[in-house]
């Protein structure tokens, strides 16, 4: 399982039934992505996310769309396993792409001042974060 895996419950793509691994040229890693459970304190209930990161591609592999896989492949597997929300903590340049909004439009904070607005949250299935506001990404 080579390049999808969490601290606990772990989403995994890959592997000899998965599909192709986009992060492998060859016998040769090129990419790296990482998805862990956390959880959104909302008054009145937590939520389940999963959150994604780190990820990272070889320098001399950048910019030929692995990481686009990376994470399309990485989000679709999180669905599958049943996640409804994903949060992300990064560039606010590279993630809407793949459909993260700023978690402050839908009132949710991290707990932690930083600058540049990284802290972004994605709806894995239509109206997930309905009501949901607060704190996050907490560990789960
Ligand atoms: C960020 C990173 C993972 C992107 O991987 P990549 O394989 O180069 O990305 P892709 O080739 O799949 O690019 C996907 C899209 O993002 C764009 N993009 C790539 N790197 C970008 C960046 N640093 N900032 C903004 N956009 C970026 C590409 O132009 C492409 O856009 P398009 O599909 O509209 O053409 C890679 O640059 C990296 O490892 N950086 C160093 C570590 C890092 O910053 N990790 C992320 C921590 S939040």
């Amino acid at each position: 399982m080579p390049f999808v895996s969490g601290p606990s419950r772990p989403c995994h793509t890959g592997g000899p039934d998965g599909p192709k691994d986009p992060a492998r040229s060859g016998e040769r890693l090129v990419g790296h992505i990482v998805f862990g459970p956390v959880e959104i304190d909302s008054p009145g209930r937590e939520v389940r996310a999963i959150g994604l990161g780190p990820m990272a591609v070889d320098p001399d592999y950048q910019r030929t769309g692995i990481g686009r896989q990376l994470v399309e492949q990485g989000l679709r597997t999180c669905r599958k396993a049943g996640y409804k929300v994903a949060v992300v903590l990064g560039h606010p340049s590279y993630y809407p792409k793949f459909g993260f909004v700023l978690a402050r439009t839908h009132g949710i904070h991290w707990e932690h001042e930083v600058p540049g607005d990284p802290f972004m949250v994605m709806e894995l299935q239509a109206g997930a974060l309905a009501g949901v506001r607060g704190t996050g990404p907490l560990p789960a």
